[in-house]
């Protein structure tokens, strides 16, 4: 069943690039989206999930309002139903869930329904209730994922959600056909990207030293914040070590207080238009003697990883796309360091992979 694995989440790391392959052929075809919606009139998005299929949705949010304009809000399950908010008759509501049955995220589903003009779905289970009870279900195709902490779900529904933003882009006139076809190209080029990634890096190396960490900081800026966040709750969920995810620019007001030669900073930054900001902020942390693993690419290792404690370098990725691809160091590191701990990686304690109390 592991397929020659030792555990579930090493597989359904490895298995990315081959269900992300997948889900582009399903969703594309002829250089079309095969997506049956249509964004024209939609003046606002809320997305709801829980856990990691929300920071999917915190990064999607990126894309849509950069490449749609369309507005976007992301709320967790478990509080945007009790806040009792406003829906407009005019948006639609999205979901997020993996398992399709999490009882928060089926709840907002449910208090969504009537208020909104359409509720669609990302799911990996098509029979499950979420996709039932929503007018449409858009299935992410990852295959069965045992592992209870999400990884190629994830990346699963970061392309699903990518694709729908260039959807929403098309139908909001946002995009010719000359810039989908060089986003779809982007995106075809993303397997091959992601097997690059898991092929390389120290990770058990680096996995021993943070092992001994009691708390560990997860930097990044732009889209690449919620990786941050995605980074630090798959760590605490494998490895039981306390971690936290910030936008860089945030570390200032606060968590630099936390930092000192003990504290792994771990900093998320491509080399894009935001890197030259969070070099700065990295540098706030070196300055504190904070120990930063610097995960970039090769011209953002070059520029900016002397100094550092540790550095990963990715292949280069479209500034798009990158969120999906620095997925995979956030959870190798979480991996390794698991098995540096010993802690049961494909079902930590306390956790269950479908929860269904709210
Ligand atoms: C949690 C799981 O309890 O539920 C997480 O441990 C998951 O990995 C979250 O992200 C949401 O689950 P689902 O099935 O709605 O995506």
């Amino acid at each position: 069943e592991k397929a020659g694995y030792k555990h579930f989440m090493a597989k359904e790391i490895a298995e990315q690039p081959v269900v992300l392959a997948d889900a582009l052929r399903h969703y594309v075809q002829d250089q079309h989206l095969n997506l049956p919606v249509d964004f024209t009139g939609v003046d606002r998005l809320t997305m709801v999930a829980c856990g990691t299929a929300s920071y999917a949705c915190h990064v999607a949010k990126y894309w849509f309002e950069q490449l749609a304009g369309l507005p976007v809000e992301v709320d967790i399950a478990s509080e945007f139903r009790y806040r009792e908010p406003p829906l407009s008759p005019t948006s639609w509501a999205l979901f997020v869930s993996q398992s399709g049955e999490t009882a928060d995220t089926l709840a907002a589903l449910r208090y969504a329904k009537e208020k909104v003009a359409k509720i669609v779905s990302v799911v990996n289970v098509p029979t499950s209730s979420i996709a039932r009870e929503s007018d449409l279900a858009l299935p992410i195709l990852a295959g069965v994922e045992v592992g209870v902490a999400s990884t190629k779900a994830f990346t699963c529904q970061l392309t699903v959600l990518a694709l729908l933003a260039l959807k929403a882009a098309v139908d909001r006139g946002r995009l010719d056909a000359d810039g989908l076809a060089k986003h779809l190209a982007d995106l075809a080029s993303l397997p091959g990207l992601m097997n690059h990634a898991l092929g390389g890096g120290d990770y058990p190396e680096i996995a021993e030293e943070l092992a001994e960490a009691q708390d560990i900081l997860f930097l990044g800026r732009g889209s690449m914040f919620p990786i941050a966040l995605e980074g630090a709750l798959k760590l605490k969920e494998c490895s039981y070590i306390h971690a936290e995810g910030y936008a860089s620019g945030e570390l200032k007001h606060g968590p630099i207080a936390l930092i000192d030669a003990r504290v792994p900073v771990i900093v998320m930054a491509p080399r894009d238009a935001l890197f030259d900001k969070t070099v700065s902020n990295m540098q706030e942390v070196m300055a504190r003697h904070g120990r930063v693993l610097l995960i970039s690419d090769a011209q953002g290792v070059a520029e900016a990883g002397s100094g550092c404690w540790r550095t990963l370098t990715m292949p280069q990725a479209p500034d798009f796309l990158a969120p999906i691809l620095y997925a995979l160091p956030a959870q190798l590191l979480a991996y390794h360091t698991a098995i540096a701990k010993g802690t049961d990686v494909d079902q930590p304690r306390n956790l269950a992979k479908s929860v269904t109390v709210e």
